[in-house]
């Protein structure tokens, strides 16, 4: 009578040890559930470098598209003037477009503009010198002249 009530004894003891297992399954749930938001969180980071790589600014117009769609001779290509002249946004030298606003109400402008384009100069734009062109006679520097005047 007596072993029997001591082997009851022993198996109570091991039934109070069984929670362990179970304690150590439940302290790895919340390291598991740390990995989906990290996991989120370098998918959105990598969502604008994607953007950034599929809409690129578009490439300026050339500058021989420029000139033809203001309607300005093939001369002032073949001259390079669109080294430093855009027709719309300063380059070395202003936008042939302000060029034309400047003196659009100067009688003298085909002149002047002749003479500079011929034998270059500097001061009314800024400090940057346009060069010479002494390749060019009058006539074709008037007529470049001219051209540019008739941008508006
Ligand atoms: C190396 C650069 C360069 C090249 C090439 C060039 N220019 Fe210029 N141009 C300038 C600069 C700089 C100015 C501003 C000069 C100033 O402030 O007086 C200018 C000014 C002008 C002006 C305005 C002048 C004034 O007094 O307001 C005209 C018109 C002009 N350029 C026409 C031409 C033509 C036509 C050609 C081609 C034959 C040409 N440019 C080539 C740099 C250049």
């Amino acid at each position: 009578m007596v072993a029997t009530v001591v082997m009851l004894a022993g198996c109570g003891g091991d039934d109070g040890r069984t929670p362990q297992p179970h304690d150590t399954a439940a302290a790895a749930i919340p390291a598991a559930q740390t990995a989906p938001p990290a996991a989120a969180e370098a998918t959105a980071s990598a969502a604008p470098a994607d953007t950034a790589v599929a809409a690129p600014d578009p490439p300026p117009a050339s500058p021989v598209v420029q000139y033809a769609q203001a309607g300005l001779p093939r001369s002032l290509i073949d001259a390079g003037c669109y080294a430093c002249h855009d027709v719309n946004g300063a380059r070395i030298g202003p936008p042939l477009r302000a060029v034309a606003g400047l003196y659009r109400t100067d009688p003298q402008a085909i002149d002047k503009l002749t003479h500079k384009i011929i034998h270059g100069g500097g001061g009314v734009w800024g400090p940057t010198p346009m060069i010479a062109h002494p390749q060019l006679d009058e006539a074709q520097a008037r007529a470049m002249a001219e051209a540019i005047l008739t941008l508006n």
